[in-house]
């Protein structure tokens, strides 16, 4: 069984992942508006994405006998100065969510929680990447600063990316 302190942390990580699917929907609306059909892609997939992860600690709770407690989510922003700030919000967001798992983590060794330790290692590796991938757009970006051919080309490169299902069950 999980400790109810453990619970209810697991229960607020599920909202924080719907929240980051919410920040990056509306994300992927404000780049569509401004004419980045591929950075609104590359959101797209960030917000199923993040519906995968709030699913796989669904799951989880799920199979460890837990009680799952689905709270309002917050309002999100609408918009932003460009893909730039997009992507500073996003790496600073994803820093904030690092900081979750991790507290997480202390509080599953607490607890003496060796299942769910075991669950939230896919998520402290998965978030080194989240944290990556917004740093290393963000430095393409600087790079670009207001060079629109390079802009059109990285929004190109941004098109491509694809959404691969996580697997949301209880491993
Ligand atoms: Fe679910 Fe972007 O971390």
């Amino acid at each position: 069984m999980l400790s109810k302190k453990l619970e209810e942390a697991l229960n607020a990580q599920i909202n924080a992942e719907f929240w980051s699917a919410y920040l990056y929907l509306s994300m992927a609306a404000d780049m569509s508006d401004k004419g980045l059909a591929g950075a609104s892609n590359w959101f797209n997939v960030q917000f199923k994405e993040e519906q995968d992860h709030a699913l796989k600690i669904f799951n989880y709770i799920l199979s460890r006998d837990g009680k799952v407690k689905l709270t309002p989510i917050n309002e999100v922003a609408t918009s932003w100065d460009s893909l730039l700030k997009a992507f500073e919000e996003t790496l600073k967001h994803e820093k904030e969510v690092t900081a979750m798992i991790n507290d997480l983590y202390e509080l599953a060794i607490a607890e003496k929680d060796y299942a769910t330790q075991s669950m939230l290692k896919w998520f402290i590796d998965e978030q080194v990447e989240e944290e990556d991938n917004a740093k290393t757009l963000i430095d393409k970006l600087k790079l670009i600063g207001d060079n629109g051919y390079g802009l059109y080309e990285l929004d190109k490169e941004l098109a491509a990316r694809v959404y691969t299902p996580i697997a949301t069950t209880a491993e």
